[in-house]
């Protein structure tokens, strides 16, 4: 139902996979239902990163379920310009690997725009292609991703409403999104062959699915006003349209960031501190400075009615926000504070931070792992993957190079070094981008990476003995798409849970980094934890959790149960201990479409959430690291 706000239908599944695998029942019964019409089933299909769960469960019920495609006729949205379709990174490459490799479709109907013609060549191209789609009897179903800018296709802001298929700019946004699919962002292509606006509009039904950070555009998209320079809201105009998202994606949206204005609701306690939160900072006044007046102007005289008095209100979520504050993450010994969000005792508590690459605990809680070990608990690093893809080819180089140097500056027996460097920079010359490094290279660039987060815990002052380096087996794979959670993952994490028997565990909470790494991490040590209290092991029961963000976002405000404040010091402090990445500094392979580094990300955040909880009202700190407790 499109609610009051929404001006798309919208629908949310829990996760990713749930969400891709209604997307791809909703393709599988409009092909059954062409197919006991004798229809042909023409589909519009998208790449990316988005659809490509959905290809998956599309496979799947082919192999499992007997769905056939042979009634199916495909056009894919866009294509890179110019590209040789044989290239790995050309949408005819990508749809053949993700999905037409594994299904029974004739090749014959499978239409993606023709990247290897002259600019002269394509004009024509796009006019046959667009033909082609009106010969086939237009679209069925037209499947769509959401770029960060808004772009469906390859439509780029500011395209018209009136486009058809044709040659495009990509724009820069895009390109830097786009480059984790090249060695970087100086080979993504500047062009690309799309379907126009009016293309797509013409589908007679349209899936868009977004999952994860697109959150704010999603909101833009179904929320704002239509308007060229978000082209995804154009599809407002579009009669049979559907958004599916996930949780994450669909929490900008009116009815969860203010449910209040979009009905009634049960005004529990977390919903009265994110309305009074987002009342504050909306007018930008302290919480305690907000008036009875405020509360009706803004939506809010529904909760004064429940609650009463405006200042009663205000003073309740001001002791919440207050209580979120502490300096002592693992507790403060030897006080009684009801309202701290960590217990007191035991002390000195034993603690794991499960990291999952390398260094997001410096990364993402760098003073509080700091904190922690200068206030006597006993804290340990799981590593939890190797982070080995991340690191460059020429940084390997540099250090087989440097280990075949020691070895002969000592007159150590270089030969077998020097055979590794030959072979290396034999194989590296000639690697094709997205090729899977071998596995001696892949190995060393997980010792690189290993001996950075050593030196990261030597530095925050941890003794021996207490890193610990988990290799889990789902992300050695060697390349950008991981493996689902498999059951060493999970042995390998309940045997150091049963070793540690940690009071406290701290977890990277993002349900969505850019390679889905850090959820499957969050996944193992949950599925641990549940494990181990299944069985009845007795220190589980006194084991909390606490879920930090990892580089690419921050916990709202409202929802933050534990802020560590950090003195101008500890952020000189966390900032050097991110240094020690040597490897992750100035550019790294997958940088996402941020381009600032990661201590730079990590200063910005930790700021922004001191300044927030300056404008609620509340101490004025240089920077905070924030936490939220998870009850498995
Ligand atoms: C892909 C396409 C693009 C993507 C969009 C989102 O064929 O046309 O519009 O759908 O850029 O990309 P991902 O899914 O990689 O975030």
């Amino acid at each position: 139902m499109v609610d009051s706000f929404e001006k798309i239908p919208v629908e949310i599944l829990p996760t990713p996979q749930a969400g891709s695998s209604y997307a791809a029942k909703q393709i599988a019964e409009l092909i059954k239902q062409k197919q006991k019409e004798n229809q042909p089933c023409v589909l519009g299909l998208a790449t990316g990163s988005t659809p490509i769960m959905m290809y998956k469960e599309l496979i799947r019920l082919h192999k499992e379920e007997g769905l056939s495609f042979k009634n199916v006729i495909t056009f894919n949205l866009d294509e890179y310009f110019p590209i040789k379709r044989d290239e790995y990174q050309s949408y005819w490459s990508f749809m053949h690997r993700n999905l037409f490799d594994h299904i029974d479709i004739d090749p014959k109907n499978i239409h993606v725009p023709n990247g290897e013609l002259t600019k002269e060549e394509a004009k024509q191209h796009c006019i046959q292609y667009e033909q082609m789609i009106d010969d086939a009897g237009g679209l069925d179903l037209q499947v769509l991703g959401i770029g960060n800018n808004g772009h469906i296709g390859f439509n780029e802001p500011g395209a018209s409403i009136f486009s058809k298929t044709r040659l495009t700019n990509l724009d820069n946004n895009t390109r830097v999104a786009n480059s984790r699919e090249f060695q970087n962002i100086s080979k993504v292509p500047r062009l690309a062959l799309t379907m126009g606006i009016s293309t797509i509009m013409k589908a007679k039904r349209i899936l868009l699915m977004a999952w994860g950070l697109k959150a704010q555009i999603v909101a833009k998209a179904v929320e704002g006003y239509v308007t060229e320079h978000v082209p995804a809201s154009i599809l407002q105009q579009h009669n049979n349209c559907t958004f599916i998202l996930d949780e994450q994606a669909a929490s900008e949206l009116t009815r969860f960031k203010w449910p209040w204005l979009s009905g009634e609701i049960e005004w529990s306690p977390i919903m009265i501190k994110r309305a009074v939160v987002n009342l504050a900072l909306k007018l930008e006044k302290p919480v305690l400075s907000l008036t009875t007046f405020d509360y009706n102007e803004n939506g809010l005289g529904d909760l004064l009615v429940e609650k009463g008095d405006a200042y009663e209100i205000n003073l309740q979520v001001f002791y919440l926000l207050r209580d979120s504050i502490t300096g002592w993450p693992g507790g403060k010994p030897n006080a009684h504070l009801p309202a701290h969000p960590e217990r007191s005792k035991p002390y000195p508590k034993r603690v794991i931070i499960f990291s999952p690459h390398p260094d997001d605990d410096i990364i993402s809680m760098g003073g509080t792992f700091m904190r922690l070990h200068d206030q006597g608990h006993e804290v340990h690093v799981a590593y939890q993957t190797s982070g080995n893809i991340a690191v460059t080819d020429e940084f390997v180089t540099r250090f087989i190079d440097f280990a075949v140097g020691f070895e002969g500056l000592f007159n150590i027996d270089n030969e077998k070094s020097s055979e590794i460097l030959a072979e290396a920079q034999n194989f590296l010359a000639s690697k094709q981008p997205q090729q899977i490094d071998t596995s001696e290279i892949r190995a060393i660039k997980g010792l690189i990476r290993r001996g950075e987060a050593k030196a990261t815990c030597r530095y925050v002052g941890l003794p021996e003995g207490r890193w610990h380096f988990q290799n889990l087996p789902f992300y050695e794979t060697g390349s950008i798409e991981k493996n689902p959670m498999g059951e060493e993952d999970v042995k390998l994490t309940i045997e150091l849970l049963r070793k540690i028997k940690p009071h406290q565990v701290y977890c990277a909470g993002d349900l969505a980094d850019p390679h889905g790494t850090h959820k499957v991490c969050l996944d193992v040590v949950i599925e641990s934890l549940k494990r181990i209290k299944a069985a009845g092991d007795d220190w589980v029961n006194d084991c909390w959790m606490w879920l930090y963000k990892g580089a690419w976002q921050e916990w709202d405000i409202a929802d933050i149960e534990m802020a560590i404040p950090m003195s101008p010091d500890q952020v000189m402090k966390k900032r050097n201990g991110i240094f020690i990445h040597q490897s992750q500094k100035d550019t790294v392979p997958f940088q996402g479409s941020d381009n600032r580094e990661f201590w730079q990300r990590a200063e910005d955040r930790n700021a922004n959430t001191a300044n927030l909880y300056a404008a609620l009202g509340l101490t004025r700190y240089a920077a905070m690291e924030a936490f939220v407790r998870w009850k498995y």
